[in-house]
């Protein structure tokens, strides 16, 4: 940072506050378990220097820092000190493995506890069934209390220690979490730190007009300062309102609400703020999760004459909390959540940052292939963008929860002789149903008049075709779009990363409209894809020939073959060129195998040529680990519409 402090200037004031500070920390919590104490001094000797400077940039201007900076040191020691014995036994396990992570076993699932089942103590029971499906990571979404009613399917917290009454209690939670580590589960949930419900008491001091917790939010008395900021800002729930921020006629005030009006922006400027969340993160790491999901990560930071998304200060947060999960509860991992621009997506992936980020990129271009039956864009955009930060992995998925957003690089377009904001319009138009011949019955969400954009809303099957083939067309439609939900899992499954299922995808839940009825619902076009799980309809998964056998049974195979070969390890991947534009193409080479994936992204009939299959398999004769059949290559490589290989040499 130009101006600031020189690193010999930190490195000093680092070591003059530790040993000021250290002292007094000792006296609170050195005795009561001395070898505990050791452990913590080590690691945040470790890591204080790092801490330091970046505290130091966001709040060194303040006359309290030292103050805030004990206080944040204080909590820290607090929470290792109360963190249950079980959990110091993961993080020492976690830190001699540090690629724990990076197997080709890991497997990721997501869900709602209400929607899935019913509760917590359901979910225990639904156990089973996470396990023959082979998850080793589980998603739960929020789950804590939040408001009733419209509540943003508790992304607007109202408390961080409480889990929401009708699923269950935090005991609950802390005992699934354990039975889950048990069953080689690690249990996910959000941290949703970028806002609080209005209903949280942060807020509800703050609507009371006391100063210290209007501090806590983005508060104004006039519109001067929210005008002056929507010059730059982006609308991110146009549906909503007009513009970020919320009158509030009780208090007089405007408050700064990015998504709904009822989530309120937390101002991280405060310290106040930053130690008061890192107690709620920490708190929720010894309630035994392992992975927090840090929601909407690019909009944590404002700054005046910006579009207050991806700023630097955003990611030192980030990284700050980081530092003190190293400290406090090493086995914590961060994923992040940025469906931003890929070069902004990229730049919260590290060891110092977030270990784990969804891959929104893959995502999106899985969808526009299936739409343009071209691999054009994702074969470019993979090859470019698709290496991680060493020690890293992506979470690589074909659907979730939240919209469809087409967050692919304008200029990467522009270079394959597409025009970007058109294409986003055609995708959008395809993905609704409205262009013609249109396999797909999605929803547009979050339409913006004044600029044009929209995002879409669907389940992965209804978008795939398989909504209009059963209802509209037939038996031929339908295998389609069997091939097409089956294709874009098999990237996921094989690409490198941790493949995430949305629960339900996995036996081609359809598009439920029932949420229109619900009036806490109704102008949300993402519950479409929320519905809750029919378990007459999974059961149907072991009957023969159902749409769900045909689905789960094949994707069940295909988890299979990942976990039993490790060149699907790690993140290490080559995109080839297979000489036809409709098929993608690369390699996967982890540990001493090499696997050559093939992908038919059209349904008609596509020729791979044999030299470029033998160059890049490295052999004439295969094993494809999907048919379990063996091939031998005098021809071109013919594959079926939507086909897929998992290609070994013999
Ligand atoms: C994240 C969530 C989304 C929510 C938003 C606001 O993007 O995934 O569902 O609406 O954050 O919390
Ligand atoms: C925006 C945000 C993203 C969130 C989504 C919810 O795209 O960038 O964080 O998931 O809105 O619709």
């Amino acid at each position: 940072m130009a101006g600031g402090p020189s690193p010999q200037w930190l490195q000093q004031h680092a070591q003059l506050t530790l040993d000021r500070v250290l002292p007094r920390l000792h006296a609170t919590f050195g005795h009561a378990d001395p070898d505990a104490w050791q452990v913590y001094v080590t690691r945040l000797r470790a890591n204080f220097h790092h801490l330091f400077g970046l505290l130091h940039h966001l709040y060194g201007d303040r006359y309290d820092f030292f103050y805030h900076l004990e206080q944040i040191l204080e909590t820290t020691a607090r929470l290792y000190l109360s963190r249950p014995a079980d959990l110091r036994a993961l993080d020492a396990a976690r830190e001699s493995d540090e690629a724990w992570f990076q197997s080709q076993r890991m497997l990721g699932g997501v869900c709602y506890v209400d929607l899935f089942a019913g509760n917590l103590q359901g979910l225990r029971d639904k156990l089973p069934y996470l396990k023959e499906l082979g998850l080793t990571y589980l998603h739960l979404m929020p789950l804590f209390k939040a408001p009733d009613g419209e509540n943003d399917g508790g992304y607007a917290v109202s408390s961080y220690r409480e889990v929401d009454p009708k699923l269950g209690t935090m005991a609950e939670l802390s005992d699934l979490a354990a039975e889950l580590r048990q069953e080689g589960i690690s249990l996910t949930v959000d941290f949703v730190f970028n806002h609080t419900s209005n209903e949280h008491e942060w807020a509800r001091r703050a609507q009371a007009g006391e100063p210290d917790y209007e501090d806590y939010y983005y508060v104004f008395g006039d519109r001067t300062m929210p005008d002056a900021y929507e010059r730059t800002l982006r609308e991110i729930f146009p549906e909503a309102r007009a513009g970020s921020f919320t009158w509030r006629p009780d208090m007089g005030k405007w408050v700064w609400t990015t998504f709904y009006s009822f989530q309120w922006d937390l101002n991280y400027g405060n310290p106040a703020v930053f130690r008061a969340m890192l107690e709620e993160m920490l708190s929720l790491a010894n309630a035994g999760v392992e992975v927090l999901r840090l929601d909407a990560v690019a909009f944590i930071w404002k700054q005046m004459g910006t579009n207050c998304e991806n700023l630097p200060e955003a990611h030192m947060i980030i990284q700050a909390y980081n530092a003190l999960a190293r400290i406090a509860a090493p086995a914590l991992l961060f994923k992040s959540e940025a469906i931003v621009h890929p070069d902004e997506v990229a730049r919260y992936i590290s060891t110092q940052e977030c270990q784990l980020s969804y891959n929104p990129l893959l995502m999106a271009l899985l969808w526009e292939s299936l739409a343009t039956r071209e691999v054009k864009l994702l074969q470019h955009s993979m090859a470019e963008r698709f290496r991680i930060a060493p020690g890293c992995a992506w979470v690589n998925y074909v659907r979730v929860h939240d919209d469809i957003g087409w967050t692919f690089d304008d200029a990467a377009a522009t270079r394959l002789g597409m025009n970007g904001y058109d294409h986003r319009r055609f995708l959008n138009a395809f993905y609704t149903g409205r262009f013609p011949g249109s396999f797909s019955r999605g929803l547009p969400f979050m339409e913006n008049p004044r600029t044009g954009d929209a995002r879409i809303s669907g389940t992965g099957a209804s978008l795939a075709g398989l909504e209009k083939a059963l209802r509209e067309e037939g038996p031929e439609q339908v295998e389609l779009a069997i091939g097409r939900i089956l294709l874009i899992h098999s990237v996921i499954l094989s690409i490198g990363g941790i493949p995430l299922i949305y629960l339900g995808d996995e036996v081609g839940t359809l598009n439920d409209y029932a949420y229109r009825d619900d009036p806490a619902k109704a102008s949300d076009s993402r519950w479409v894809h929320r519905p809750a799980t029919d378990w007459a309809h999974v059961a149907r998964r072991h009957e023969p020939g159902s749409i769900e056998q045909r689905i789960y049974g094949q994707l069940h195979r295909l988890i299979e073959v990942r976990k039993a070969h490790p060149s699907f390890a790690g993140s290490a991947m080559q995109v080839i060129d297979p000489g036809n534009g409709h098929v993608f193409g690369y390699v996967r080479q982890g540990g001493e195998g090499r696997v050559l994936v093939l992908c038919n992204f059209s349904e008609h009939e596509q020729r791979v040529p044999a030299n470029i299959v033998r160059a890049n398999g490295l052999s004439y004769t295969f094993d494809d680990l999907v048919s379990g059949e063996g091939l031998a290559l005098g021809d071109d490589l013919v594959l079926a519409p939507y086909q897929f290989v998992w290609l070994v040499a013999r």
